[in-house]
């Protein structure tokens, strides 16, 4: 898939107030500062689309971008923010998750992981809490720009070897760089393949 047009359309902390056109949305998700911004900027070739920060905790709303005026991107707050206070982090999971378990037209979730970690025990339990929801979702490796491919290869093993401990498959892998732009094109050939069976 080719992007055409890619523009920033709401942020909101209510779901209920974000677009109801139907149009195919896709979340990113993940911990603080595991590079979901920097992500979206990469896929749709903007430099500021989504707000990027050295700082974890920059995002803080749902944001929905529209892509070829056909689907939507949704840039989603980190979770795992260790400094946010224990009422903010409350705040977070109630709008997100109404947000994922409500929306009509969520496809799939993209559950950022930052490939240099060992799995994290927070990271499989948000996949495990999407499984019990019944929501879809990918994992994208992130970042892999910072380390080996050997040493790549070895944290993803370690993450299929954990996730097989509850799930009888494994969900779709990426591996990403918006460094580099690794995993464009085949993360935009699966939005686009999923969009083919949904958009008439
Ligand atoms: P929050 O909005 O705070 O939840 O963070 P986020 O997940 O949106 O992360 P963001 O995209 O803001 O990136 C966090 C930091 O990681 C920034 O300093 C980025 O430049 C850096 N970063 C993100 N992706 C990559 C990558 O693929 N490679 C490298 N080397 N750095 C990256
Ligand atoms: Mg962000």
């Amino acid at each position: 898939m080719k992007i055409k047009t890619a523009e920033f359309v709401i942020s909101n902390t209510d779901y209920k107030k974000g677009p109801t056109d139907g149009k195919p949305e896709y979340a990113f998700i993940g911990r603080s500062n595991v590079g979901k911004s920097s992500l979206i900027n990469m896929l749709t070739n903007h430099k500021k689309l989504a707000k990027t920060s050295g700082k974890p905790g920059k995002t803080q709303l749902i944001n929905h971008f529209v892509i070829n005026d056909e689907w939507y991107i949704v840039d989603l707050p980190g979770y795992g923010y260790a400094k946010a206070s224990k009422q903010s982090r409350a705040k977070w999971e109630k709008f997100i998750v109404e947000y994922l378990t409500n929306s009509k037209s969520l496809v799939t979730i993209f559950v950022l992981l930052d490939s240099r970690l060992e799995p994290q025990k927070i990271d499989l339990e948000f996949m495990n809490w999407c499984g019990e929801k019944e929501l879809p979702f990918s994992m994208v490796f992130t970042k892999i720009d910072k380390l080996s491919s050997t040493q790549l290869q070895k944290n993803m093993a370690k993450y299929r070897k954990e996730m097989l401990k509850y799930w009888a498959e494994l969900p779709p892998l990426f591996t990403t760089s918006s460094e580099s732009k690794f995993g464009q094109e085949k993360m935009l050939n699966y939005i686009g393949d999923l969009n083919s069976q949904i958009i008439p």
